[in-house]
């Protein structure tokens, strides 16, 4: 066996047809814009991500599959211009609401789909070219040489580590087979066959995670899941509450598998 003959974006491919979680649609994320926004605005993860970026105030950014601006909305606060595109008008209506609120008219919000012809959808080259979370492609060898083009400095990627965000145990609690797709390995391998030697870090959030309400720890979790029968859900709140103990005033839970990311990059 040659490591030459293997097909890492077929296996990319493959790997995501399998997977538990399939969010293909724009209406899926349309419709948990808000509750992603919630979750994630003020994640110990923006800072992490951001802690790897040598940032430079003159440079340009172009966030791909920005959300709602988790990591558009405070770069705009540090570099001198920031694009932020994503398909989903919910997730743009959220870092617009944020956008106005922090007075940033240096970040440009733009509806496109990494699939579109980014040139015609006016999406020019930037300093750097950022995806966070955001490799939701079947194409992963197509997306991973638009980044690389549309850069003019370097590129910086999140990508799934295992279970990424999502927690087995509790998929195991819900008695659902958990399939967690493709994860790092395969892109940094696709880069490496496509001639790309990246860099690579890791991103650890912690286990244990801090709620101001029971409601607010419950719904952290339903996320993970699309359509839960009432049984599951019971099962759910179940899990929840045999681990959610009182922290002062706050709620706190621990998990086995504590959130992992992949941070890749490289320079041109
Ligand atoms: C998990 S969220 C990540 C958001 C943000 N980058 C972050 O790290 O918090 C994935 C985002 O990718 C967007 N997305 C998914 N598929 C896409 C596609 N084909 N084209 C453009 N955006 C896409 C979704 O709308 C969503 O906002």
């Amino acid at each position: 066996m040659r490591y030459q003959d293997i097909d890492w974006n077929e296996m990319w491919r493959e790997a995501r047809v399998r997977k538990s979680w399939q969010r293909k649609k724009r209406e899926h994320w349309d419709q948990r814009a808000e509750g992603f926004a919630a979750r994630n605005l003020d994640s110990p993860y923006v800072e992490q991500f951001l802690a790897h970026l040598r940032l430079e105030p003159e440079w340009s950014v172009l966030d791909m599959g920005c959300g709602p601006g988790t990591l558009a909305l405070p770069l705009a606060e540090k570099v001198a211009r920031v694009t932020a595109v994503d398909f989903s008008p919910a997730m743009l209506a959220e870092l617009e609401k944020e956008r106005s609120r922090r007075c940033l008219t240096n970040l440009a919000p733009l509806q496109a789909a990494w699939e579109d012809d980014w040139e015609a959808a006016g999406i020019a080259p930037h300093t750097v070219v950022i995806a966070s979370r955001s490799l939701a492609v079947d194409d992963l060898a197509a997306a991973l040489l638009r980044m690389d083009r549309w850069a003019t400095k370097a590129v910086y990627l999140s990508d799934r580590v295992g279970a990424g965000p999502f927690d087995p145990d509790l998929f195991a609690a819900l008695g659902r087979p958990f399939e967690p797709g493709p994860d790092y390995i395969i892109t940094l391998n696709l880069l490496y066959s496509l001639g790309i030697h990246a860099h690579l870090d890791f991103i650890t959030l912690a286990a244990t995670r801090r709620y101001r309400s029971r409601e607010e720890a419950i719904q952290s979790h339903v996320w993970m899941f699309d359509d839960l029968s009432a049984k599951e859900y019971d099962r759910l709140v179940h899990y929840v509450d045999e681990r959610l103990v009182r922290a002062g005033d706050d709620w706190q839970l621990s998990r086995r598998t504590p959130p992992r990311w992949a941070l890749i990059w490289w320079e041109k």
